[in-house]
């Protein structure tokens, strides 16, 4: 069994009633004093390998803290954190947010690190996810951030996002798939590499991450049976209802639900749920509000608002198009997220969260 795939099961057994994370060694000695370490042999399959590992666990004089795996380094793990103002059902786990460098995904991830879990912020921008590592950070609370590059829309780089995240922190609780990317346009102006490129983005950068990340997932699932995962998509509601000369998105994010639909059948035997969380408008983030590029000022510049003489006017056009009078925000997507996570009940969903303007048929 390789040693990538020997960390989320260590991570798993040595878990006990508190999630932990662990972090991952090359060395392979073990000092005199340490006394609650435990050695295993790495050459064998997977089940031989976990029968001795739980026997030689249930044999151990006092709680074990370090795995070494024979030639290959040593798994330690770093006590469960709690401190006021954690959220029971988040703190300590382990969550990767693609696209977590701004926008919904960095609120989210700013939100969730608040509440104690293991943040992994992932991105293609490498400034920008880590500067928001570093703020998160900054914090000074004693659960973990860091930023590992990636581009969803090349498998390789999934996988390798997935590895970094076990050899750093141990394993994988929940996968926010964020990452996203909106090109509007008709079929007169849409080309075939623009559609091509946000596909890759929007639709087949799911199926990376839930491919990648559930393979992680049910390694621990076959350890720990009652521990409960979740694959999250931020979908939209133009996954909900077509959207007009937007078709190159809408597709994607109708194409995502049907994804989380059919990972969510096959996974639920592992404990891992999966549902799309689709949001409204985001008035506030970046794609609408950027000063210079933003579709406030687009739509202004274009005459897309008949009378609006203001971005304010702009956006209060859209605003009223709501029954809640307001865009989405990021808060309003953690409350889903957390919503998914602590619902055992529920898998294969799509949520909206759209202040009313979407509706399930
Ligand atoms: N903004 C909205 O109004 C809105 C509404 C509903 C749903 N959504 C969805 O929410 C998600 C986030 O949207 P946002 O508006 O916050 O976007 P944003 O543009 O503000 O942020 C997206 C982040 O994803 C990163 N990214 C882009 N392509 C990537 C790639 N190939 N690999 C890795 N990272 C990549 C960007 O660098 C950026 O940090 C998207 O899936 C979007 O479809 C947005």
């Amino acid at each position: 069994m390789k040693l990538i795939d020997i960390i989320p099961v260590v991570r798993m057994l040595l878990s006990d009633d508190g999630l932990v994370c662990c972090k991952t060694e090359a060395k392979t000695d073990v000092s005199d004093s340490e006394t609650a370490c435990i050695s295993i042999d790495q050459s064998g399959d997977k089940a031989s390998l976990i029968t001795a590992l739980q026997a030689q666990l249930s044999q151990a004089a006092q709680p074990v803290k370090t795995v070494l795996v024979k030639g290959k380094g040593r798994i330690s793990i770093d006590a469960p954190r709690d401190e006021a103002g954690f959220n029971e059902i988040i703190k300590n786990r382990i969550v990767i947010i693609t696209g977590g460098a701004q926008g919904f995904g960095g609120g989210v991830a700013e939100e969730l690190f608040a509440k104690g879990a293991h943040i992994v912020v992932t991105d293609l921008n490498e400034e920008a996810g880590d500067a928001m590592v570093s703020k998160l950070n900054a914090r000074g609370q004693s659960n973990k951030a860091l930023y590992v590059k990636v581009n969803v829309s090349d498998p390789h780089s999934v996988k390798e996002m997935i590895d970094q995240t076990v050899m750093a922190l141990g394993g994988i609780d929940v996968i926010i798939s964020n990452a996203g990317i909106l090109r509007a346009g008709g079929l007169d102006e849409m080309t075939p590499e623009t559609f091509e490129l946000m596909t890759k983005v929007n639709y087949s950068g799911y199926f990376y991450c839930a491919k990648h990340a559930s393979h992680v997932m049910k390694l621990q699932a076959s350890v720990a049976p009652h521990h409960f995962m979740d694959i999250i998509q931020i979908n939209s509601k133009s996954g909900l209802k077509g959207s007009n000369r937007n078709f190159a998105y809408a597709g994607g994010k109708f194409g995502g639900i049907g994804l989380t639909q059919s990972f969510a059948l096959e996974l639920m035997p592992y404990n891992i749920k999966v549902n799309s969380i689709c949001p409204g408008n985001f008035f506030d983030g970046p794609l609408w509000s950027d000063p210079e590029n933003g579709l406030f000022i687009q739509y202004l510049k274009a005459g897309k608002v008949p009378g609006a003489k203001t971005i304010e006017d702009v956006q209060a056009h859209y605003e009223m198009q709501v029954p809640a009078k307001r865009g989405c925000r990021v808060g309003d997507v953690t409350k889903a997220i957390l919503y998914a996570i602590d619902q055992l009940y529920e898998t294969g969903q799509a949520i909206p969260v759209t202040g009313g303007q979407e509706m399930l048929k």
